[in-house]
C-alpha cells in the first residue's frame, strides 16, 4: 500500500470518528472513580499508569479513545491476550470510560533509548523507508509520539521498548489484528527485526 493511500485511510478513519466517547451518553467520565477502579490494574500497569515491567505497557497520558477501544477489543476477543481478556471481562462501559479518563490525565514517565540503534530508529520514525514503502510513524503517531487523541491513534512516546517490539511483531504475523483497515499490519509486515528493535528504542526515548 502506498503512503498516499495510507494517508487516505487515516483521513477516512478520522472523518468517521464520533465525538469523544464521554459525550455519547451525556455524562462526563469520572477520573477519580477511574483511579479507584484501576487499583486492580496497578500491579502490572503502575499506580499512575507507569509500568515497570518491559512487557507491560505504560498507560499514562494515553488518549481515552485508544484505551477504550483496546479494552473493548480485549472484551470481545478482537485483541487476544490471555491475561487482559480476563482482566476486563466484567468492566462496564462506564467504568471503562472512567479508567480511560484517569490514565489520560497522567503523564508518561521518561525513558532512555539504546544509543546503538537510535539513529536508525529515528530515521524510520520520522521518514519511514521509501524503498520498502514503510510510512513514517510520525505521520499518524505525531512527530513527538504524542499520538492523535481525536482520531484515537495511540501515544507511543516513552513506551516500554520490549512491549513495542512485541506489538509490532504481533501485527507483522497477524496475531494482533484489531487495527482498522489493517493499517499497522500493512506497515509491520514490511519491517525487519532490526528496524522494529530500532524504532522501539527511539520511541522509548521520545517525550510526548
Ligand atoms: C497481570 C498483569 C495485568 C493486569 C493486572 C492488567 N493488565 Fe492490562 N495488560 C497486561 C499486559 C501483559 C498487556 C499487553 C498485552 C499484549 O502484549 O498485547 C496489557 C495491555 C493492556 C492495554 C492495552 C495497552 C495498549 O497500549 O495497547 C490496556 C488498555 C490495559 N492493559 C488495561 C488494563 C486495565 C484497565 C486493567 C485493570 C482492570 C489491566 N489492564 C490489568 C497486563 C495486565
Ligand atoms: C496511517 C496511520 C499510522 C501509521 C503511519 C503508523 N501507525 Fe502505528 N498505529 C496506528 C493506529 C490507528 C493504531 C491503533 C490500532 C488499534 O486500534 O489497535 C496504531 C498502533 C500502533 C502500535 C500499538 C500501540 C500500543 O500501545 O499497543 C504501535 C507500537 C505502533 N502503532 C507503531 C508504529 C510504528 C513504529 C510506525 C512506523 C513504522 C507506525 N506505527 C505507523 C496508525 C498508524
Amino acid at each position: 500500500m502506498s503512503s498516499r493511500s495510507l494517508l487516505g485511510i487515516a483521513l477516512a478513519l478520522f472523518s468517521q470518528l464520533p465525538m469523544a466517547a464521554s459525550n455519547q451518553h451525556g455524562s462526563q467520565p469520572d477520573a477519580k472513580a477511574g483511579e479507584q477502579a484501576a487499583a486492580v490494574c496497578a500491579s502490572c500497569h503502575g499506580v499512575k499508569g507507569e509500568s515497570s515491567n518491559a512487557l507491560f505497557p505504560s498507560m499514562a497520558g494515553q488518549n481515552e479513545k485508544y484505551i477504550i477501544k483496546q479494552i473493548n477489543d480485549f472484551k470481545s476477543s478482537t485483541r487476544l491476550d490471555p491475561v487482559m481478556n480476563a482482566q476486563v471481562a466484567n468492566l462496564s462501559e462506564k467504568t471503562i470510560a472512567n479508567i480511560a479518563a484517569f490514565y489520560a490525565q497522567q503523564s508518561m514517565p521518561t525513558g532512555e533509548a539504546d544509543p546503538a540503534v537510535v539513529e536508525l530508529g529515528e530515521a524510520i520514525y520520522r521518514g519511514g523507508n521509501l524503498t520498502k514503502q514503510i510510512t513514517a510513524c510520525g505521520a499518524c503517531h505525531g512527530p513527538s509520539g504524542a499520538g492523535n487523541p481525536p482520531a484515537g491513534f495511540p501515544q507511543l512516546a516513552g513506551q516500554q521498548a520490549a512491549y513495542t517490539v512485541k506489538q509490532l511483531q504481533a501485527f507483522r504475523t497477524g496475531e494482533r489484528a484489531n487495527d482498522a483497515n489493517e493499517v499497522m499490519r500493512d506497515i509491520a509486515e514490511r519491517m525487519s527485526d532490526a528496524e522494529i528493535k530500532a524504532v522501539a528504542e527511539y520511541i522509548r526515548g521520545l517525550r510526548p
